[in-house]
């Protein structure tokens, strides 16, 4: 049965990479598929940590394996500058590499993604900030995170900042993967906190996707299952990491999942209030989503009660009562996961925010993410954005 939404999106596109190589040991596929498409060189995207304590040695073997040679490119910093991914544009031009290969989280896979279009085009990279404006498609491109909680191996987003700190997005389908390697034993060495926050990430792409106005079937039953994986593994993949494999397996599968849904439905109000925590205060996009998350869907319960309820199912709460109060429910339970595994539940701890400052706030969100604000399932104006930060304190 369809909802009234869900119906109304009932004919879609799906957007996804062309081929998704999933498991342990996944990363060993990149070995076929560089000698099936003849590729000689590649350039290695990642972070310099994460190339440090070996976590991006079984992608450098496979390649090596099929007789490519592999350069490293490790100038990738969070919230990566527009500037960084023209350095990685730069260096791809000089080097001639013919295929790019993208290892790390989701900052390293954004840079990975607008590098590998922008080296082949004489444009200037301001030129591709928004909707549907690069230039052409790019060079073969692999992408392979090295957390569980971004999605961004799958979608066609890249998340920038300009010189003024400002975050920038482009969207684009050349910004697809021709092929996204998820390998869960490449997150055995994930630090806990970073575990904790790209996990919670996981579980806002997967919440707002599942009660986005643009959800589909498609994109629903992807958030369902997410929010389920979630439910039943991200305590133990945080919390016993290196030794919980079908914990991680199944966390690693939820964040694809996940950002397979919000790829085909569009996110919410979460995705918005973050902003300003992001480009003001430097907190990491993750830990910014769980401090917002159980706020913002707090607001959110009553326009869409039977699906909180069934959020609340699936993340195990075992509620009793009306379907509003087992809707309530699921702000209770994602409260609790959030605690369990270590992150703040609120912005409180951030500062002493008076009113201008959140007014301030406000304005970033409207202007820069009105368009998750548009997604989002209950309406939202400036005094009820407002609002959400002040209940967020
Ligand atoms: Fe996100």
């Amino acid at each position: 049965m369809l909802d009234g939404l869900a119906a109304r999106n009932s004919t879609y596109d799906v957007q996804s990479p062309d081929r998704i190589s999933y498991g342990f040991g996944a990363t060993s596929e990149l070995t076929a598929f560089a000698a099936d498409n003849d590729l000689d060189s590649a350039l290695l995207v990642s972070d310099e940590n994460i190339v440090d304590v070996g976590v991006t040695d079984p992608v450098v073997d496979a390649l090596e394996d099929a007789d490519v040679s592999v350069d490293v490119f490790t100038d990738v910093k969070p919230e990566p500058k527009l500037s960084m991914v023209e350095d990685a544009a730069d260096v791809l031009r000089d080097g001639g590499h013919d295929l790019v290969v993208g290892a790390g989280g989701g900052s390293v896979l954004d840079t990975a993604k607008l590098a590998s279009v922008l080296a082949d085009y004489d444009v200037p990279i301001t030129d591709t900030l928004g909707m549907g404006n690069a230039p052409g498609a790019g060079r073969p491109l692999v992408l392979i995170p090295t957390t569980a909680g971004t999605g961004s191996e799958v979608t066609h987003i890249g998340v920038f900042s300009d010189e003024e700190g400002v975050k920038r997005v482009v969207y684009d389908e050349a910004l697809f993967a021709d092929v996204a390697v998820v390998d869960p034993e490449l997150t055995r060495m994930l630090p806990k906190p970073v575990a904790a926050a790209t996990g919670l990430d996981a579980l806002t792409h997967a919440v707002e996707s599942y009660v986005s106005t643009l959800r589909t079937p498609y994109s629903d039953i992807l958030a369902r299952e997410a929010i389920e994986m979630v439910g039943s593994n991200l305590r133990g993949a945080v919390l016993q990491g290196r030794n919980n494999d079908e914990a991680r397996y199944q966390m690693s599968l939820a964040a694809t999942v996940a950002g397979q849904a919000f790829v085909n439905s569009g996110l919410g109000a979460v995705h918005a209030l973050t902003y300003p925590l992001g480009s003001e205060y430097g907190v990491g996009h993750g830990r910014a989503n769980a401090m917002l998350l159980p706020h913002v869907m707090e607001y959110n319960v009553p326009a869409e009660p039977e699906r909180f309820a069934d959020i609340a199912d699936r993340l195990g709460a075992d509620a009793e009562g009306s379907t509003l109060e087992r809707a309530y429910a699921s702000v209770d339970a994602v409260l609790e996961l959030t605690e369990d595994v270590g992150v703040p539940t609120s912005i409180g701890h951030l500062g002493d925010f008076d009113e201008a400052e959140l007014e301030a706030f406000t304005d970033i969100a409207f202007e820069y993410s009105e368009h998750n604000i548009d997604r989002n399932p209950r309406d939202l104006d400036r005094a009820d954005v407002l609002q959400i930060y002040r209940n967020a304190l």
